[in-house]
């Protein structure tokens, strides 16, 4: 979702590609292409602990499970643990004991944050690449494996916001 009212950064860029091509026309380097709005509408992914930024889109326990296996399974081990780059699921209830292990269900405080890491980084060779109905799918399955979501759990934008995480009152400011 972009907004340009909270987005000022990414305004700033927008001018400056714009005064870029503009001077590539006397002499100086030509460095890329002005930035589009379709462009950054792409790029602008963030998900907010509320939910908001979430995309339309539906995604089951059973789809994710399946999905995991192809795209995932390979590095994070076949139910979500045991894989060579680390566990995302277990630990739940570990962190205040002497062996905390920290994972999407047992540290991170929103479901919401697994929906934004997820799209934007993971399968880690080739980011991005995964629909909206196939990350609320993957997220489905993940909590699923914690019972954090009923085995046949289907989730979107707000059934995802209102998923109540294990450590969600586990993070507090500072004083
Ligand atoms: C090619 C190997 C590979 C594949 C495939 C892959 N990942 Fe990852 N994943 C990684 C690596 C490496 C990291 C650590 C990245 C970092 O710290 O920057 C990671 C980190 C993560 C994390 C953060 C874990 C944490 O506790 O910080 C999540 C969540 C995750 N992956 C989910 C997935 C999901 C879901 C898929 C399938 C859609 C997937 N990954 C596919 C390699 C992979």
């Amino acid at each position: 979702m972009f907004k340009p009212a909270v987005s000022p950064c990414l305004a700033g860029l927008l001018l400056a590609c714009a005064a870029s091509a503009s001077s590539a026309t006397s002499g100086a380097p030509s460095l890329g292409e002005p930035l589009t709005l379709a462009v950054l509408a792409g790029i602008e992914l963030t998900v907010l602990p509320t939910g908001e930024g979430l995309p339309a889109g539906v995604g089951s326990v059973a789809e994710g499970a399946a999905l995991y296996q192809q795209h995932c399974q390979a590095c994070h081990g076949p139910e979500g643990q045991g894989g060579m780059n680390g566990d995302l699921v277990g630990g739940v209830g570990s962190l205040a004991t002497a062996a905390p292990k920290k994972t999407v269900n047992s540290y991170w405080p929103y479901a919401t944050i697994a929906f934004d890491y997820i799209r934007r980084a993971m399968p880690y060779t080739a980011p991005g690449s995964l629909g909206a109905d196939e990350v609320y799918a993957i997220v489905a399955y993940l909590l699923s494996r914690d019972d954090v979501v009923p085995e046949d759990a289907v989730l979107d934008a707000e059934g995802l916001a209102a998923v109540k995480m294990p450590n969600a009152e586990g993070f507090y400011p500072g004083e």
